[in-house]
């Protein structure tokens, strides 16, 4: 259809006094005596236009569904520019109807809870606020490939469906086409009934196939889903979640903390040129303060402490935290917060962790008890990056394996990229959504996706 998108037609100044068909749906409306308002939104602007009906063009019985809440137009009309040379009104001529709407459709109200909106997932995309988050989850993507692109980085696929369970936790969801069978009697025999005559799963992660890709091409990064059937119930945990996850040949721990850090300013810059006006919106609505702190991550240094350290200053806190602070114990979200949002009050690297509460493949250290890895916590998310050196030596990381009771057979390959040409290699996974709710200020991430998948909960 021949039209005009309303944000070129509001900033382009050339379109003042001239007639443009706009496409839409009515957000609000307004019917008085001669003229009719409909502020009509076409979803490549938060700002809506106000279209202008003078009753006397158009007769009741066509324009009264065309005021009604969601309903779908076509307008033709010609732009009128305020006093600031802003053009967001058009006093039509022409309307079509394309898609009429009724007094069912839910989003009547000015405000509904998020709670109300989580149930609408078709719908609540034609608010504001999801309006505002998927036009920012957008250009987060695209800020994400520019950065890795600019700096020679190549964009690799890793696989959906995997064979390994990257992360060791166990939250593998399984990808069977073997329906009950009761003649089953062991889960070899299931497997070898199975598609791929093995167990197979959706990945956690793409960064062993990551840095397959990375010890020949050297810079590389994935970006896509990953799969976790973790069972916590919280505010900042999905079944389904993306990740960005670069992978770096000839790259130690230090320099990929450089590199999480550039990469973390760089499209946090992008946003703030790029989404001012959904960034005002969140600021404005969901967290007081959002822009200056984000203008201050890009202007400053991020804090820096070893685990070990972080340990002391959870212990001398003076608090009282639900679960226990020990050398040895993995942060808690409360501790995760109490770092970042009361002691630093920015962004910061937890380095050099237990290395019984971290992955196998993490490199492991000199003292032999903690491992070269750290987790980016930010403040009111927590942590939103897990980054590691990778070990690099065959015999600590099959020793690794094994002590773990892994399946060496899966990790063989792995291995083999320890037999040829070993290089240090470090990468990190960002978690999209966790970067999202940091940057526009959300706290849920059910919130951040357009369709969620949390614990009992797929619509
Ligand atoms: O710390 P994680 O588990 O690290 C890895 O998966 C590494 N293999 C990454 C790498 O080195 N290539 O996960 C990385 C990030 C977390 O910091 C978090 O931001 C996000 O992924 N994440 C989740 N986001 C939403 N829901 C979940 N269930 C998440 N689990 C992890
Ligand atoms: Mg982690």
């Amino acid at each position: 259809m021949k039209h005009v998108d309303l944000k070129d037609i509001r900033q382009g100044k050339k379109y003042a006094d001239k007639t443009v068909t706009v496409c839409g749906w009515v957000r609000t409306s307004r019917d008085s005596k001669n003229v009719a308002f409909a502020e009509l939104n076409d979803g490549s602007e938060l700002a809506h236009t106000q279209i202008v009906f003078e009753k006397s063009l158009f007769d009741d019985g066509v324009l009264a569904p065309m005021l009604a809440l969601g309903a779908a137009l076509s307008v033709t009309g010609k732009v009128v520019a305020n006093t600031k040379g802003d053009c967001n009104e058009i006093l039509a001529s022409t309307a079509e109807l394309l898609g009429g709407s009724d007094s069912t459709y839910p989003l009547q109200k000015k405000r509904h809870t998020m709670e109300f909106l989580r149930t609408i997932p078709h719908l609540r995309v034609r608010t504001n606020t999801f309006n505002a988050v998927f036009r920012v989850r957008s250009e987060l993507s695209y800020a994400i490939h520019e950065f890795f692109h600019k700096n020679g980085y190549y964009y690799v696929h890793s696989p959906i469906i995997t064979g390994s369970d990257c992360e060791g936790a166990g939250e593998v969801f399984k990808v069977t086409t073997v329906g009950f069978d009761p003649t089953v009697k062991t889960e070899e025999e299931y497997n070898k009934k199975d598609f791929f005559g093995r167990g197979a799963g959706l990945t956690v992660s793409g960064q062993l196939e990551g840095e397959v890709m990375a010890t020949a091409l050297g810079k590389i990064y994935t970006f896509g889903p990953t799969f976790r059937a973790e069972n916590s119930n919280t505010p900042r945990h999905a079944a389904e979640f993306w990740q960005v996850e670069p992978e770096v040949a000839f790259a130690d721990i230090d320099d990929i903390i450089v590199i999480a850090t550039d990469m973390i300013k760089s499209i946090i810059s992008h946003l703030l040129e790029k989404c001012a006006p959904e960034l005002e919106f969140f600021d404005a609505r969901f967290e007081n303060g959002l822009i200056d702190k984000l203008k201050h991550v890009v202007g400053s240094d991020f804090a820096r402490i070893d685990y070990t350290d972080a340990i002391e200053v959870l212990k001398k806190s003076g608090r009282t935290f639900v679960y226990p602070v020990e050398w040895g114990l993995d942060l808690q979200t409360e501790h995760e917060r109490y770092l970042t949002d009361e002691y630093f009050k920015k962004p910061v690297f937890v380095v050099n962790y237990p290395r019984k509460i971290k992955s196998f493949y993490m490199k492991q250290n000199p003292d032999g008890k903690t491992v070269a890895a750290t987790d980016l916590l930010v403040p009111g998310v927590g942590e939103i990056i897990g980054c590691s050196e990778r070990e690099a030596d065959h015999g600590k990381l099959l020793g690794e394996i094994q002590s773990r009771g892994m399946k060496l057979s899966d990790y063989a390959n792995y291995l083999d990229l320890r037999k040829f040409g070993s290089v240090p290699h470090s990468g990190f996974g960002l978690g999209l959504e966790r970067m999202l709710m940091y940057v526009t200020g959300m706290s849920n991430i059910r919130d951040v996706v357009e369709f969620s998948r949390t614990k009992d909960d797929l619509k």
